[in-house]
């Protein structure tokens, strides 16, 4: 089988879902999961720029530099480079759903579907709170990421 290809999707890529491939990623690499990852956003406002400054330090806080991450846009194309596509909330999946070719065979659902307890629920968003928001964003995504990789580890 051909290794997995994770998309995580928030609306301006630049603050959790940055959060949510960092994460992963460094879940991955830490049990020895052959993986890719990458994250989009589904609106276009931030493409070509870095994750915002809060998040590069929240994920700088847990020893991860994700300052070279750029901003891009979701696009029909995703749907078939990527096995998974994760939604970060509710508005992004219905973007989603409205993109999505007719009979993609992609995996499309919200993040925390996944983690047992929160499924239905929207990763926090802390773009228009203060840093501390990061850090709640940071342990969802997180949280997820453990359970992605072990579920797809199984
Ligand atoms: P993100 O956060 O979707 O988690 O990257 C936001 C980024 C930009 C905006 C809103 C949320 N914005 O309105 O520009």
């Amino acid at each position: 089988m051909s290794a997995p290809a994770l998309l995580f999707v928030c609306l301006g890529n630049i603050c959790r879902s940055p959060l949510a491939e960092a994460a992963f990623r460094a879940e991955a690499a830490a049990a020895g999961l052959e993986a890719l990852a990458d994250s989009a956003g589904t609106a276009g406002y931030h493409i070509g720029e870095p994750p915002d400054p809060r998040a590069i330090r929240t994920a700088a806080r847990f020893g991860i530099d994700i300052s070279g991450y750029r901003g891009r846009q979701a696009a029909a194309a995703d749907f078939t480079r990527f096995t998974h596509i994760f939604a970060l909330d509710h508005a992004n999946l219905a973007g989603l759903q409205r993109i999505a070719p007719p009979g993609h065979a992609a995996h499309l659902g919200l993040l925390l579907d996944c983690v047992a307890g929160m499924e239905g629920r929207a990763v926090a968003d802390p773009y228009y709170g203060d840093e501390a928001g990061f850090l709640e964003t940071w342990a969802e995504v997180s949280l997820a990421a453990k359970t992605l990789v072990s579920q797809l580890k199984a």
